[in-house]
């Protein structure tokens, strides 16, 4: 049996290239929405997306022959999983694809976040000069903590070791060992918040992550924290932020990830802040990321349509 995939996003051309090499039949096409969608997505075993296109229920429904949904990337959120397990159609990430570039990004905005860079090259770039608005902070025997030691977390800590940063960790799921091997130091959470200069998350979005730091519980954070998230938007209340700057909780924040994206009307005026930085979710927007993503989530999903049981189905 032959099988077809669409490519839904923008997804690096090495994924065609595979799926090619496999005898995949491959369209892209990423100007889909509504009902084109609906109607163009029947004919085909699978389709690949990065985070534009939402998978919804409407959309698996839809898909008549579908069997695989390949996300190229970590993040499942944009995809109704509950609905496609419902009508057995398997979704698949890349877990490891992203995982240095993101740890990059995220020691990057560490980095400019506490030298101030991006509003010195602001300032410079307008033709300003100013050496005494924008004194830093040395990353230097200070305290990274970092919650969710898994892939990413991991590449932070070895990476941030480097400038001799003092690792602490809050990660439920995470062994002695594996904390032991990296030098890291297994805390729980308020102790994290409360002894950390500068803080960094590495998990999804989730009731448990989501506004894990508020106003709310603004007493229980070290004063003078930098913040820093690269995972994915809410897990810092985005609201509450500028208060907590203002009110000398939190020295500043580095933001890649929004609850919405692009930000909304009122989320920009937040980001307006001169002590958040930000950059429009870059953390897997390298070309090695985006090639590794493109060629694992083609060969999987090659993979797994040359399995038996879908054949004939
Ligand atoms: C991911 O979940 O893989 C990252 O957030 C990057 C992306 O959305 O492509």
């Amino acid at each position: 049996m032959s099988f077809k995939v669409l490519i839904l996003d923008n997804v690096n051309e090495r994924c065609e290239e595979v799926f090619k090499e496999r005898g995949v039949e491959v369209v892209r096409n990423h100007d889909l929405s509504g009902q084109e969608l609906y109607d163009e997505i029947k004919s085909y075993h699978g389709i690949v997306v990065r985070s534009s296109t939402k998978v919804t229920e409407e959309v698996l429904e839809a898909g008549e022959n579908l069997k695989i949904v390949g996300r190229a990337g970590v993040g499942v959120d944009n995809i109704d999983i509950e609905a496609a397990t419902k009508r057995g159609i398997l979704v698949m990430n890349t877990p490891n694809g992203n995982t240095i570039s993101t740890a990059e990004h995220t020691c990057g905005m560490i980095l400019a976040l506490t030298h101030n860079i991006p509003q010195a090259v602001d300032k410079v770039k307008g033709g300003g000069w100013d050496r005494k608005k924008y004194m830093g902070n040395e990353v230097y025997n200070k305290t990274l903590g970092i919650v969710g030691l898994g892939k990413i977390g991991s590449e932070v800590t070895q990476r941030m070791q480097h400038f001799n940063m003092n690792i602490k960790a809050y990660d439920p799921f995470a062994s002695v060992e594996q904390a032991e091997r990296l030098g890291v130091e297994l805390v729980e959470l308020d102790e994290l918040l409360g002894t950390s200069d500068f803080l960094t998350v590495h998990t999804p979005l989730t009731e448990k992550t989501k506004g894990m730091v508020s106003m709310e519980n603004a007493d229980k954070l070290k004063k003078g924290i930098f913040l820093i998230n690269c995972a994915r938007g809410g897990i810092y209340k985005e609201e509450d932020l500028p208060a907590l700057i203002d009110e000398g909780y939190v020295a500043g924040v580095a933001l890649d990830v929004y609850t919405t994206e692009p930000p909304t009307d009122e989320l920009y005026e937040i980001l307006q802040h001169p002590k958040i930085i930000t950059t429009p979710h870059l953390g897997a927007s390298t070309d090695e990321a985006q090639e590794k993503v493109a060629e694992q989530i083609a060969a999987q999903m090659a993979d797994a349509l040359e399995k038996k049981d879908f054949e004939g189905s």
